[in-house]
């Protein structure tokens, strides 16, 4: 049995710092066996707040080395439509948290330009994407796609109600959110369900009620997309902490 295996289900830490380093004993153990079985390893990154420890502890002595990052490529599951280095580029986070501080060749790291029009930024980031996955496949394989859920239950730029909850070619999307009165660029969720693997990552009290709804109230991906995420070929995992958890009963 590959270790993969079991890489699913619901699993309760104690805090958010144990459910940073479960993600990062994870990102470890799935980059290890990537670069292993096929020579690299194809991650998406997620923005959001929740994330930034586990790029601190990936980044960090007691993990650097673990990681044979000349083998990884980086990917953003989503981004805003601001430049770089604005304060909520996600691109930014990652790389003030992560990527400048380990050995990452430059061409590997492939982010989403947020600045200029969102469709046209979209699509080429498609095209970048196809030129890593191979421009025949019908959807890309990244080995990890990493994701927050935000308390109104999107993920990634997957935002309730919005227009990208119906893509069904394309990989990446530009798609307006009308709550926040702006374009985001995300995976679309097929894009996304064709991984080897995806983990959601959900802390803090705030998360609780919507994480219950999305994992045992009934199927309403209009109003909670994150029920879209549902890998065809690949796992799922909820690393999530005792607070978010705490509406799950004996999940
Ligand atoms: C983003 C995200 C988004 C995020 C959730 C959770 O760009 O905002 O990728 O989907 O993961 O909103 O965000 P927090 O971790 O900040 O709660």
């Amino acid at each position: 049995m590959s270790n993969s295996d079991s890489v699913s289900g619901v699993q309760v830490f104690d805090d958010a710092e144990q459910v940073a380093r479960a993600a990062a004993d994870l990102f470890v153990r799935l980059s290890d066996e990537a670069v292993a079985e096929r020579g690299t390893f194809s991650v998406a990154l997620s923005g959001g707040t929740t994330p930034k420890r586990i790029y601190e502890l990936l980044a960090s002595d007691e993990y650097r080395a673990r990681v044979k990052w000349a083998n990884v490529h980086v990917f953003f599951g989503d981004e805003r439509t601001v430049p770089p280095d604005h304060a909520d580029s996600n691109y930014r986070m990652a790389n003030e948290a992560m990527l400048s501080h380990v050995p990452l060749p430059a061409e590997n790291v492939h982010r989403i330009d947020g600045v200029g029009d969102a469709a046209a930024n979209a699509s080429r980031y498609e095209s970048e994407m196809r030129g890593y996955f191979g421009g025949g496949a019908q959807w890309p394989r990244l080995d990890l796609v990493m994701l927050g859920m935000g308390d109104d239950g999107h993920t990634a730029s997957l935002f309730p109600g919005s227009a990208a909850l119906g893509e069904t070619g394309a990989w990446v999307v530009a798609n307006w959110v009308e709550k926040f009165n702006t374009w985001r660029i995300t995976l679309s969720a097929p894009a996304i369900n064709n991984a080897r693997h995806v983990v959601f990552l959900i802390t803090g009290a705030g998360k609780a009620d919507r994480l219950r709804e999305v994992l045992k109230g009934e199927r309403d991906t209009t109003r909670l997309p994150s029920q879209m995420i549902a890998p065809r070929d690949g796992t799922l995992a909820w690393l999530v902490d005792r607070a978010a958890a705490s509406k799950l009963g004996d999940a």
